[in-house]
């Protein structure tokens, strides 16, 4: 994505959030770098990665910042979301919980950051169709009501990560 030289016309600032194991971190992996681990560690503390792309002729530089799930192990929660115009919001379609914690989330988040934040809820792990236990209709349902974007997404296999972060950074644009 070389950005040798590159003028960025806007820096947009989007955070992950999320239960843990989720799959916020290799999202970004996924996004940021083209890669992806299936023994990722769980993250400690906070993490960024920034790619640089062009919308409209216009060279943004999305930064995305990825905190812990963990309670114990999360970053300053003020901290995190100061400055974020972007947000995804991850669950795992095959784990229920990660689902009905996401009005939690989505309540800490309405919290802290700027009230105009464009927000996606992303359901990881589509490629685990088989042990699916969120349909993406309450998924669908759950956004509308919220007013957020929707889609799910498998960083494993690369299936609508691109799609979901541009859609989210041509929003905020
Ligand atoms: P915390 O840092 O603890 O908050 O977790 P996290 O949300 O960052 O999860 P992480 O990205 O570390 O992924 C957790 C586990 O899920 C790892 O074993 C990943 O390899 C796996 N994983 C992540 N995304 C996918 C996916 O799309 N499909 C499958 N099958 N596994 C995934
Ligand atoms: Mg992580």
């Amino acid at each position: 994505h070389g950005d040798f030289n590159q003028k960025i016309d806007y820096v947009f600032k989007v955070v992950l959030i999320g239960d843990s194991a989720v799959g916020k971190s290799q999202l970004l992996a996924r996004f940021a770098k083209n890669q992806f681990s299936l023994d990722s560690k769980a993250t400690i503390g906070v993490e960024f990665q920034t790619r640089t792309l062009v919308i409209d002729q216009k060279t943004i530089k999305a930064q995305i910042w990825d905190t812990a799930g963990q309670e114990r192990y999360r970053a300053v929660t003020s901290a995190y979301y100061r400055g974020a115009v972007g947000a995804m919001l991850v669950y795992d379609i095959t784990k229920r919980p990660t689902f009905d914690h996401v009005a939690r989330w989505l309540e800490e988040l309405r919290g802290h950051a700027d009230k105009n934040i464009v927000i996606m809820l992303v359901g990881n792990k589509s490629d685990l169709g088989h042990l699916r236990n969120v349909t993406s209709e309450d998924a669908k349902e759950f956004s509308e009501r919220e007013n957020l974007y929707f889609m799910e997404t498998s960083a494993l296999e690369s299936t609508n990560v691109e799609t979901a972060f541009n859609t989210v950074l041509k929003e905020i644009y």
